[in-house]
């Protein structure tokens, strides 16, 4: 079994070779067939037959099980009824690699379709990675090349690679004709690398743009995906697929060095897919076209995402500008621009916060009510743990509501209390005597030379708070800050013909009577300070979410994260 993978010298009873998993000059990986163990001397790897398939090929482990079992002629029971493979599969599996193996032989005689490919920007070396071929423009070559008997017949038939004629059709004897003529034939192989279908392109133009293969004993389109065969040979550790669309995607990204692409076969990505891909990577990036067409299909992945997603598991989603797809990007700006956008990619949550709110028009309560149903079967579909947690966390943010309190009103169906309009969520309240911000404001008013005790960092701290009022407060402590004034006459003539000055007056009379000046400037800071940390509460819940979502922080978010934290920690004691 190893030996059909590397290249193997025997040593006595044993065999050596370079070893598979590093790179090395000298032969210091050795296998004993009498153990059936291999073990490298130079980087510690080592295993039985099983763990080199998984290492190796990269193969899940029912997968590598049923490869094992398959080479010594073992039947594997499958859950779903599938049972063991066929015994006629094994002629299915012949003939598909008898074909395969001629159209990429046609393809290099074919001067028309070799110039298509070339001028795609497709190199030699890609094709034969891919084994791309080409379907001659002709009628009956599959009959005529592998027909002759009549099993075989039956077996191209079985495959979909000749379509019977009805009855009137039948001329001149040939009572079946080739699925696929004048076609760039994509073979699209299963995990071991076993040529299962195919997908077609038309050179130039026509219809359909791309044929494929019907579903057949060895092809169930909504379980395949195509490149990842060829992912998996590519990369000795994947640690992260790329799902894109189109098989002239998959193969120009392996091109590029974008090894980790592949592609759903003109179906939407289905939960078997996710399945597949979650069995061997924890992070997945889909890429979509930024049409209609892209988004609607975004949006069904998204669906059938939600129950995959957990905490350790990174699910994201890129939107392609319009116009492009990942083909002519990677094209035209090259593999490290086009991974610079994999690395933006929406997390799940945000791209469906997103969408849900646009929507929702969240400005208002009413929106925001809206958006909390709206989102409720979506965080449901997600399984129980901490990632539906943070899910509802984002959520419960975006409504404005503590995430116990949405959880309580999705669990009882109680409509959520009207929130003020325009109060933004977890604006910091404090009890009885209005929203922070007009409490600072009417202690700097009744008592102006209070501005004078606040300090830089103070101010500084409420420069990202966006609390409804926050502007005026701003501007009355920056200007009281500078030009200083003694009594609230005086700061009421001055603002009586600025933005929000109208106010001041009536603010200043309504509230409680305020005669301690000491007190207010105590106050007045106090509240400075609450109000950046209702910031700080929040940029934090974002680098968690995001940290939760994504599974890792920049070097400067970190920084951040930690010293946000540091600060908590500080007030909390
Ligand atoms: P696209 O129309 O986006 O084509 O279809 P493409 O992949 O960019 O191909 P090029 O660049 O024009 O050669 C995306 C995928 O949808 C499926 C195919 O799997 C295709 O790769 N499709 C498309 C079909 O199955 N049939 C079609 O007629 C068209
Ligand atoms: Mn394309």
């Amino acid at each position: 079994m190893v030996a059909s993978r590397v290249q193997l010298i025997k040593a006595g009873r044993e065999y050596k070779a370079r070893c598979p998993f590093h790179n090395e000059k000298t032969a210091s990986f050795w296998v004993s067939p009498d153990k059936q163990f291999y073990h490298c001397f130079g980087c510690g790897a080592h295993g039985t037959a099983l763990r080199f398939l998984m290492e190796h090929d990269h193969m899940a482990f029912p997968e590598a099980v049923e490869e094992l079992a398959g080479r010594l002629g073992l039947p594997v029971p499958h859950e779903g009824g599938g049972g063991a493979p066929r015994p006629q599969d094994a002629s299915l599996f012949d003939l598909m690699a008898r074909v395969t193996q001629f159209y990429a032989e046609t393809l290099q005689r074919d001067e028309r379709a070799k110039h298509y490919l070339t001028q795609r920007g497709l190199t030699a070396e890609i094709l034969q990675r891919f084994a791309i071929g080409y379907a001659p423009d002709a009628w009956n070559t599959l009959l005529r090349r592998f027909g002759a008997d009549e099993p075989d017949r039956r077996t191209l038939g079985e495959l979909g690679l000749i379509i019977e004629r009805e009855g009137a059709q039948v001329r001149h004897g040939e009572r079946h004709y080739d699925r696929f003529r004048d076609r760039i034939m994509f073979p699209i192989r299963d995990s071991r690398g076993r040529a299962i279908a195919f997908g077609g392109r038309i050179i130039d133009r026509g219809e359909p743009k791309y044929l494929n293969s019907p579903q057949t004993a060895l092809f169930h389109k909504g379980r395949e995906l195509y490149g990842l065969y060829e992912a998996r040979l590519a990369r000795s550790s994947l640690k992260r697929l790329l799902v894109v669309e189109g098989y002239m995607d998959v193969v120009r990204l392996h091109q590029a060095g974008i090894t980790y692409a592949v592609a759903t076969l003109g179906t939407a990505t289905t939960a078997e897919h996710l399945t597949r891909v979650f069995r061997l990577v924890a992070e997945v990036v889909f890429a979509f076209d930024g049409d209609r067409a892209g988004r609607g299909a975004a949006w069904r992945a998204l669906q059938h995402a939600l129950p995959e997603a957990r905490e350790g598991r990174e699910i994201r989603f890129l939107f392609l500008p319009e116009g492009h797809d990942p083909d002519t990007l990677v094209g035209t700006e090259g593999r490290e621009a086009f991974e610079k956008r994999l690395d933006g990619a929406l997390p799940l949550s945000e791209y469906l916060v997103r969408e849900l709110s646009a929507q929702c028009d969240i400005v208002h309560a009413d929106g925001r009510a809206r958006f909390a149903e709206a989102a409720r079967p979506f965080v449901h579909k997600v399984p129980e743990g901490v990632y539906r947690e943070l899910l509802l966390a984002r959520v419960a943010e975006v409504v404005g509501l503590a995430p116990q309190r949405l959880q309580a009103l999705w669990a009882g169906g109680e409509l959520p209390a009207p929130a003020p309009a325009s109060v933004a969520p977890r604006a910091g309240r404090s009890v009885g005597r209005g929203s922070l911000v007009r409490q600072a404001i009417v202690r700097l008013v009744r008592f102006p030379a209070t501005a004078g005790s606040v300090t830089d960092a103070e101010r500084a701290g409420i420069d990202d708070c966006s609390e409804p009022g926050i502007d005026l407060l701003r501007a009355l402590l920056d200007d009281l800050r500078e030009r200083p004034l003694k009594i609230s006459a005086q700061v009421l003539e001055r603002w009586a013909a600025r933005p929000g000055g109208e106010h001041l007056g009536s603010l200043l009379k309504r509230e409680a009577v305020l005669e301690d000046e000491l007190a207010a400037a105590v106050e007045l800071r106090a509240v400075l300070v609450k109000l950046a940390d209702s910031v700080q509460d929040r940029r934090l819940d974002a680098l968690l979410a995001k940290q939760a979502a994504t599974g890792e922080l920049s070097e400067t978010e970190l920084t951040e994260f930690q010293r946000l934290m540091n600060i908590k920690a500080g007030r909390s004691r």
